[in-house]
């Protein structure tokens, strides 16, 4: 496990955990009509957990992974019933099982696309959301452009898939404009 990095975020958690607690992210409640009711859901760098918490109250099992123990500590009182795995996503294979949905926010690593294809059911709902380049025009030189989403790269991977809904934009986040782009894909 990257020492540095599990100890950045853990630090990061720390300094807000007397932040009210985090609400599920915009694109999972919008297009939560359709979400399956039951099934497996994995939540990829859960964070405080609000998406796998939501998933997990729309009656899914759900795993979800984070490098942060102080995150994953806090998820795991208010919601006990997560399935939570304290690991590094740069060397962790994921669960060796069908999910129903993978959600996957604002964590770019992608050598995880091919394998949200085996880990999700024929069907199943893959939901991303993350930083693009254009954040560069933002904020310049804030983000290593390596965990910045090209022009169209997250389309062109799934372009194979049903998509159900696909943006690029600029928006309103909760400490200042972001640029994101915003994928919610069937696959076939
Ligand atoms: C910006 S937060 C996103 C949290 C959540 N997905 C959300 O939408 O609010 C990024 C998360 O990725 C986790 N993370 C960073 N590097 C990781 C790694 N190598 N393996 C697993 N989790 C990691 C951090 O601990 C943090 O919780």
């Amino acid at each position: 496990m990257p020492r540095e990095d599990a100890e950045r975020w853990n630090a990061r958690y720390r300094e807000s955990s007397n932040i009210p607690i985090d609400v599920p992210r915009d694109l999972l409640v919008n297009f939560s009509h359709l979400l399956p009711t039951s099934g497996w859901g994995l939540d990829i760098a859960t964070g405080r957990g609000a998406n796998a918490i939501f998933l997990s109250q729309r009656g899914l099992e759900v795993v979800a992974i984070d490098i942060s123990w102080v995150a994953l500590y806090s998820t795991h009182l208010r919601w006990p019933s997560l399935h939570l795995i304290l690991a590094d996503l740069t060397e962790y294979p994921l669960p060796c099982r069908e999910f129903d949905v993978i959600l996957n926010f604002y964590y770019l690593d992608r050598s995880l696309f091919p394998l949200f294809s085996s880990r999700l059911k024929s069907g199943g709902l893959l939901f991303i959301e993350t930083l693009t380049e254009k954040m560069e025009e933002i904020f310049p030189n804030r983000i290593d452009p390596m965990y910045l989403l090209r022009e169209g790269e997250l389309y062109n991977i799934f372009c194979d898939w049903e998509i159900l809904y696909y943006n690029e934009g600029v928006t309103q986040g909760h400490s200042g404009l972001k640029a994101i782009a915003s994928l919610v894909a069937r696959k076939p």
